[in-house]
């Protein structure tokens, strides 16, 4: 028996949504872009014709076209936009961070939980298969005393499609940290404490804490350059070092997975997931607290 495929609508129409959502949810097997909204209604129709899905100019009828939605909208757009989506019914395909508030963020997990829908929060490491198949690997070894990663991105430099409004108010601090706590998390354990730090050029510096003993640090930036650019990370114990694989740009093949395990959950049923909006929630809440340090740094002269 072959089922329907789940109608999805997509919000955000900017370089994000073009090169990662769209052809994803166009491609993906069980799953129809529906509907496209995005708040320049030219932008969305350009996009939607590209993928051959209708435009929508009006949020509620796009959410009445959709069984689930798709966000590639700044956090602080997304949250209230995804706790009324989830409110009517409607799963969701997150990006990190989830919101900037935490008020937000907490409101977005209530309407997921009312809602009874499922969530994945896009945190591209982790749906990479090769970073899948280190984490199996060293979670299986265990035993791990501490860990370090850091990202220098360069998505603040002009040239970059990603230098957008609210990477250059919030940083790589909220834009790539999260990518990173979310690896150091699946292996140490969940975060219980962070302390803060900043330098000059967009630099925050993590000291994170883990439940049952394991510490880390993180180190981003946005101004990194392209030659500096990479993402590192290794986590080490008594049985040594165990280094994380390096990034690739291709989002589609962890979008790919990131669809289908999310499709996979409501066709089913299941709520839960690794990276689900939870998930998503309790990182925002160590950068939330990392940036009131920074602040605080900040207003004292440090
Ligand atoms: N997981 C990953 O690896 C990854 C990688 C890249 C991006 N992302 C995430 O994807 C999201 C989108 O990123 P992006 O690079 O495309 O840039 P962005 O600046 O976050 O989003 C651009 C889109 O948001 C729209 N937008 C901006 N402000 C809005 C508002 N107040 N109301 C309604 N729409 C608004 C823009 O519309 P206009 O065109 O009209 O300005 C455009 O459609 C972000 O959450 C980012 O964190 C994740």
């Amino acid at each position: 028996m072959t089922s329907a495929p789940l109608r999805f609508g997509l919000v955000g129409t900017g370089h994000w949504a073009r090169i990662a959502h769209a052809p994803a949810l166009a491609a993906a097997e069980g799953i129809e872009l529906a509907a496209v909204w995005g708040r320049d209604p030219q932008a969305a129709a350009r996009l939607a014709a590209d993928f051959d899905a209708p435009a929508y100019q009006d949020l509620d009828a796009f959410l009445a076209a959709a069984d689930g939605v798709a966000f590639a909208v700044p956090p602080d757009v997304q949250a209230p936009i995804a706790a009324t989506a989830a409110r009517a019914g409607k799963h969701l395909l997150l990006e990190k961070p989830v919101a900037i508030s935490e008020a937000q963020a907490d409101d977005l997990v209530e309407a997921v939980a009312e809602g009874q829908v499922a969530s994945v929060v896009f945190f591209t490491l982790r749906f990479r298969a090769e970073m899948r198949a280190w984490l199996a690997e060293v979670t299986a070894r265990g035993g791990w005393l501490g860990g370090a990663g850091s990202w220098f991105g360069s998505s603040l430099l002009a040239s970059s499609p990603f230098n957008t409004p609210w990477r250059r108010d919030k940083g790589a601090l909220w834009d790539i940290a999260p990518h990173v706590i979310s690896v150091l998390w699946a292996v140490l354990g969940p975060v219980t404490s962070v302390t803060a730090d900043a330098g000059p050029a967009d630099v925050s510096h993590l000291i994170l804490h883990h439940q049952g003993g394991p510490s880390s640090t993180v180190t981003v930036t946005q101004s990194g350059g392209e030659a500096a650019a990479e993402f590192e990370c290794y986590v080490w114990g008594a049985s040594g070092r165990a280094v994380a694989p390096a990034f690739t740009g291709d989002p589609l093949p962890p979008m790919r997975t990131a669809l289908a395990e999310l499709s996979g959950n409501i066709r089913s049923g299941r709520t839960e997931h690794p990276c689900d909006v939870r998930f998503g929630r309790d990182v925002g809440h160590v950068i939330a607290e990392a940036q009131r340090q920074i602040d605080r740094r900040h207003q004292a002269g440090g």
